[in-house]
């Protein structure tokens, strides 16, 4: 098949080179000049494990080609995707100009019967406004084409993203007709055919299911953090109640960790979405808010951590960071909790030393005022030298089994903030550290 891709981010990009990777045609659009360049010559702009490696080989064996010039990608294509951004707007309603932008571009270019399937997380309704968005431009063109608009939320995670859309849980595609149901069939055969499965359903139960799924990820993380703050007061270990949990079948394990809250570039836009569109519709979506409340103040965890060590005022302290991207895997950094923590602890006088393997790019653009407290250091052990504490926020796996002499020659004082819960703490304690981890009692 003939695809193109309208966005190359981060779900048009790896959405694109894994329908080339199957062997179809495959043209990833985008407005951004310098991505486009960059990527015409081999160089991915996400750090995305085994990414690089399939867009180099798809685009020698031209099955995937990159362009800003929508008249190459658009004619003659069988489907066009939408993969551009859905960012939060004020009210924290999910912004849809980008989509609706990239509809027009399709009305503009397109030049016969096209299947127009919307990537982007979008509001419910939002296909309904691309058709007749498309419809108008094709008006105003004096032409008419067949075309159908389909929903076909993503559910990727960063960090496994190749792996996720190869192997999908599920594929979820809300249609209203049985040409753009075929179509979208023959084109996820592929992905599906050993017990992955595709469902079809109405559109707006497809838009619907990628914010349900994502805000009901976000529940569990906060309803966690607020059972660690419990136990944080009274006793106990949210390890421990997460395997009396988790357990139960009608429960399960993933996705039961306590931390330092959500954060990525989904899953906060999409709990503020739900909880706008909800207010919209005169529903108050009180659960989705109490997450996000509790999300918010998970934030705070590490930062309350050092305060209750140090005090208030952190003036003349310097604190080492592990961990900046919102999560391993990946070198993201939006609404990543890090911004937080090294804001305040920014706010509150200190230095910060930061250490990542990947995310120093990101995180200088989105730390960028702050530039002249935070040193970014390319050594794990190096960044902590001298520093009144180590802050573990981002759990790369190359944190799990750390060398701890060197980490307690190098502190000041023998000091961790464990925000994900990698160490034993009385193995800690043990060697002497002061531990502190969430929600085990300390
Ligand atoms: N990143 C994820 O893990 C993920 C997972 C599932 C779903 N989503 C959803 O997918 C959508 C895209 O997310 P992303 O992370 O890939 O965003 P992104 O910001 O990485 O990429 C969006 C791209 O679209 C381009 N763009 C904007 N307007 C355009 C236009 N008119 N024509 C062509 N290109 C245009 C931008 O330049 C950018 O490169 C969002 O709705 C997001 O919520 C993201």
């Amino acid at each position: 098949m003939h695809i193109a891709m309208i966005g190359s981010g981060y779900v048009g990009l790896v959405s694109g080179t894994c329908f080339a990777e199957m062997g179809n045609f495959v043209w990833c659009v985008d407005v951004d000049r310098e991505k486009i360049d960059g990527l015409q010559n081999g160089k991915v702009p996400i750090y995305e494990p085994g990414l690089e490696e399939m867009v180099i080989r798809n685009s020698k064996e031209a099955r995937l080609r990159f362009t800003t010039d929508f008249s190459e990608a658009i004619p003659g294509a069988d489907i066009c995707f939408i993969a551009v951004g859905t960012p939060p707007g004020e009210d924290g309603s999910a912004d849809i100009s980008y989509v609706l932008e990239a509809a027009k571009t399709i009305a503009k270019e397109m030049t016969g019967p096209t299947v127009i399937v919307d990537k982007s997380t979008v509001p419910v309704g939002t296909s309904e406004i691309v058709r007749r968005t498309i419809e108008k431009s094709l008006a105003e063109r004096g032409v008419s084409f067949d075309f159908d608009v389909v929903s076909n939320p993503e559910f990727l995670k960063e960090g496994v993203a190749i792996d996720d859309f190869m192997r999908p849980d599920r594929v979820v595609v809300g249609c209203g007709s049985e040409r753009a149901e075929r179509v979208m069939r023959e084109l996820y055969e592929p992905f599906t055919r050993n017990q992955h499965p595709i469902y079809f359903m109405d559109i707006k139960s497809a838009e619907i299911a990628k914010y349900a799924a994502n805000a009901m990820l976000a529940t569990r993380i906060s309803f966690m953090n607020e059972i660690a703050e419990l136990c944080d007061r009274v006793g106990g270990d949210i390890n421990n109640v997460r395997i009396g949990i988790g357990s139960d079948n009608r429960i399960g394990m993933s996705f039961l960790y306590a931390g330092t809250g959500y954060g990525g570039s989904c899953v906060p836009k999409d709990v503020k979405e739900l909880i706008a569109v909800g207010a919209r519709n005169g529903i108050d979506m009180a659960v989705t808010r109490a997450v996000e409340t509790v999300n918010e103040r998970q934030k705070g965890v590490l930062v309350r951590g050092v305060v209750g060590r140090y005090g208030e005022d952190l003036t003349g302290r310097s604190f080492a960071i592990w961990g900046l991207a919102f999560k391993p895997q990946t070198d993201d950094m939006r609404e990543a909790p890090s911004i937080v923590i090294i804001e305040e602890l920014i706010r509150r006088g200190a230095r910060v030393r930061a250490f990542d393997p990947e995310a120093f790019g990101q995180a200088r653009l989105y730390l960028g005022k702050h530039l002249n407290s935070i040193e970014f250091i390319d050594d794990q052990y190096a960044v902590l030298d001298g520093a009144d504490a180590l802050l573990l926020v981002t759990e790369w796996k190359q944190f799990r089994q750390p060398d701890f002499d060197r980490i307690k020659a190098a502190l000041r004082d023998p000091v961790v903030f464990d925000g994900r819960n990698q160490f034993d703490p009385a193995k800690m304690k043990a060697m002497g550290f002061a531990y502190f981890s969430i929600g085990r009692g300390q």
